[in-house]
């Protein structure tokens, strides 16, 4: 059942569906609001810092990885890590590189189906006229199923279908579908941001608008780019800048293990990765700082933006300010940057469907067909709470345990995996072989000792991070004897619910008291369905590990 039936095309084709995997929502509308929280030029150092040191080094780790998997028959991460160690355990670090893509896919293909709808409404004209009150009331409106006035109440579940149906065909396909959509996608992406960022770069120092007249958009700019030192003390900065890099490049995900199994074994993965990772990194810092920020700061000011970072951003204050551009232009720029978004979104959410149909497909002989649709099914279960329950929190849910705390865990486990446990040295000539580049030496030291540390730190800081942030002085105190004070959003707290129990304690309003209730409800309800979904994805690994043992195709 393991013979090689996929493959990549052409190595442009590889290429452009690795960077369309990693170029996504995240460097357009999650990137900018990063940096903008955490002091612009402040977080560009450790930003960089981790590219380098943890970014590029799982990079190599995964692509390398998966064309080892790749080798022997091997698609997605529970065979893969398999195929790499012995023992009957580690495998199940694997179910992490399934589960989190299903888990991202379901609240991601939800971001998506907004930039389709987005595109329609623009070339409808709906925004034509609105005040940024009104546009930014549409979106309310929009994402808030069950009072929604614009027009269809149900119309945000509508698009959510229609992406998961687009998504579900394209994957039905194979990889080279999604080869087809990176190739037309990428591209057009790249002229859409291109366009976009002159306008926003010419809007200029002179107050572009009459609405602000000291609006400008190079103050978003110099925000940004003016590099602040003090920063590099800070760990706030650091962790956010690490979870930046994780998912802005797709690692700690299992989606590149999977592509890179479809590599063949003498092909280079060094020079690709290096690429594919580059050209991500183009996209973000250059076209993904030269869009939102400087066109909103650019009408609205430095301060504006300060104040309304957020990644509605693009959706509740975008549609207005282009329409400061006439209307002819208006419908260019919403188009362009809507069909961006879109294409950005979905050569992303077919990378995460690639890792469950590439399991089923090796352990159970699943088809293309059966592996596409019922990867739609589960996103559609697992989706539609966060599409009607949007307003209640469980996005953010899913955002948090999926998106974030998810990446970091298994980064860890699979760095330590790699480098301690398969080995550095083979790593290393896993890495190497075929290679098109000279990988620099320094590079085996860094991802055998730099990598793990700092992965290991991280995840212990998310986990113990200390109230407010104050790391020295909870140290000070730790070794004092007076203990250490957690904060409401480290992951230990998090999953008591510390700060909507803390809101709950302090509120008088009998009313705010039961939605705060509600709300933990709703949040149970989300961890419910991904540990469902957890466990489920265990359990299939299990199966299949039984059924190689019975066709003597185990390695234990
Ligand atoms: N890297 C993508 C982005 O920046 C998100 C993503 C994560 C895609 C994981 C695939 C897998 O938006
Ligand atoms: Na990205």
């Amino acid at each position: 059942m393991s013979v090689k039936v996929d493959s990549w095309g052409s190595r442009v084709g590889l290429i452009l569906a690795m960077a369309g995997n990693a170029v996504g929502l995240g460097n357009f509308l999650r990137f900018p609001v990063q940096a903008v929280q955490n002091g612009g030029g402040a977080f560009i150092i450790p930003y960089l810092i981790c590219f380098l040191v943890m970014g590029i080094p799982l990079l190599f780790i995964e692509w390398s990885s998966g064309r080892f998997g790749g080798k022997f028959g091997n698609h997605s991460t529970p065979y893969i890590l398999d195929s790499m160690v012995k023992g009957r355990i580690l495998k199940y670090i694997g179910v992490f590189g399934i589960f989190t893509n299903i888990a991202v896919a379901a609240y991601y293909c939800y971001i998506e189906s907004w930039t389709m709808s987005y595109v329609y409404h623009t070339i409808r004209g709906t925004f034509d006229g609105m005040s940024q009150a009104e546009v930014a009331g549409f979106f309310n409106s929009y994402t808030d199923i069950a009072h929604s006035t614009t027009g269809l109440p149900y119309e945000a579940v509508i698009f959510y279908v229609i992406c998961l149906l687009l998504n579900t065909y394209i994957l039905s396909k194979g990889i080279g579908g999604i080869e087809k959509v990176a190739k037309v996608g990428m591209p057009l992406l790249i002229l859409f941001g291109v366009v976009l960022a002159v306008r926003g770069l010419t809007l200029g120092t002179s107050g572009a608008s009459d609405i602000f007249p000291d609006a400008n958009a190079w103050d978003g700019l110099n925000f940004l780019w003016t590099p602040q030192y003090e920063s590099i003390l800070d760990l706030k900065v650091w962790m956010a800048a690490a979870g930046q890099i994780f998912f802005t490049l797709s690692v700690g995900m299992g989606t590149i293990h999977c592509y890179a199994a479809y590599i063949d074994s003498k092909d280079d993965i060094a020079l690709n990765a290096v690429s594919a990772g580059f050209m991500n990194e183009f996209v973000e810092v250059v076209l993904g700082s030269l869009i939102v920020i400087p066109i909103a700061a650019g009408y609205l000011g430095l301060d504006w933006v300060l104040q309304n970072a957020g990644f509605g951003m693009a959706f509740q204050t975008m549609p207005y300010l282009f329409q400061q551009w006439g209307p002819a232009l208006a419908v260019i720029a919403g188009v362009c940057w809507f069909g961006l978004l879109f294409f950005a979104g979905i050569t992303s959410s077919l990378a995460m469907g690639t890792p469950w149909m590439g399991f089923m497909r090796d352990e159970f002989g699943w088809s293309k067909n059966k592996g596409a649709w019922s990867f739609g099914a589960m996103i559609l279960i697992l989706g539609l709470p966060t599409v009607i329950f949007y307003k209640e929190g469980v996005f953010d849910e899913y955002d948090y345990w999926a998106g974030t705390v998810s990446l970091v865990v298994f980064a860890m486990l699979e760095t330590i995996l790699f480098s301690w446990i398969f080995g550095m040295d083979k790593g290393w000539r896993e890495i190497t072989s075929g290679a098109d580049i000279k990988v620099p030496n320094i590079y085996k030291f860094i991802i055998k000792y730099i990598t793990p540390v700092m992965l290991i730190i991280i995840f212990l800081g998310s986990l113990f991070k200390p109230l407010d942030n104050k790391w020295s002085e909870n140290v000070v105190s730790l070794a004092s004897g007076s203990g250490w004070t957690l904060d409401n959003g480290s992951i230990i707290k998090t999953v008591m619910h510390a700060g909507i129990r803390d809101q709950i304690a302090l509120a008088t309003d009998p009313v705010l008291i039961e939605q705060l209730q509600d709300k933990i409800m709703y949040l149970n309800f989300a961890r419910l369905l991904l540990i469902g979904l957890f466990v489920f994805i265990s359990l299939l690994v299990y199966i299949a590990f039984l059924k190689r043992r019975r066709e003597g195709r185990a390695t234990l």
